[in-house]
């Protein structure tokens, strides 16, 4: 039997583009029906234990998801064991989690965008230095993603 699916989304501070991406996929997960168990996490510790960057809870908010509860977090080596796919947002993340993933790692890791034809090896930029109009497209580009993973999932 295969492993129920439980999806990880890395972005350098988990402040910006992952909890976006987290929050979008438990909406397309809910909407679809799908168990399946849904985090986020940050290649770096600068922001461990802070809520996410103002502009993400707010564009979350304006598509009617409450993202402010969640906390930043780094990620850890059993990580790469205890979920199935890891989706990085860039290069430099998926560089950095390719650099720390144990021997024994079972996760799957791949950049977000590989799931969306037309995107493969593109990253979703970060927001964190651009104005609020970037949180919007960094949500466009992550309900995007996180439809096709839904959909990959429910075959
Ligand atoms: P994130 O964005 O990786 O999408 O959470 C960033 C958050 C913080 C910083 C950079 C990017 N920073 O330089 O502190």
């Amino acid at each position: 039997m295969s492993r129920k699916p439980a999806i990880l989304f890395v972005c350098l501070g988990n402040i910006c583009r992952s909890p976006l991406a987290e929050a979008a996929m438990r909406a397309e997960a809910e909407r679809a029906g799908l168990d399946i168990e849904i985090d986020s996490a940050g290649t770096s510790d600068w922001h461990v234990g802070k809520p996410p960057d103002p502009r993400s809870v707010e564009v979350a908010r304006a598509w009617g998801v409450d993202i402010a509860h969640s906390r930043a977090r780094q990620v850890c080596e059993d990580d790469f064991r205890r979920f199935t796919h890891i989706y990085a947002m860039d290069d430099q993340n998926l560089a950095d989690l390719r650099a720390i993933a144990p021997a024994d790692a079972t996760a799957e890791t791949s950049l977000i965008l590989d799931t969306i034809r037309g995107r493969e090896g593109a990253s979703v930029s970060d927001p964190y230095y651009d104005g609020e109009d970037q949180f919007e497209f960094t949500w466009q580009d992550v309900t995007t993603a996180a439809r096709a993973i839904a959909r990959r999932i429910a075959g």
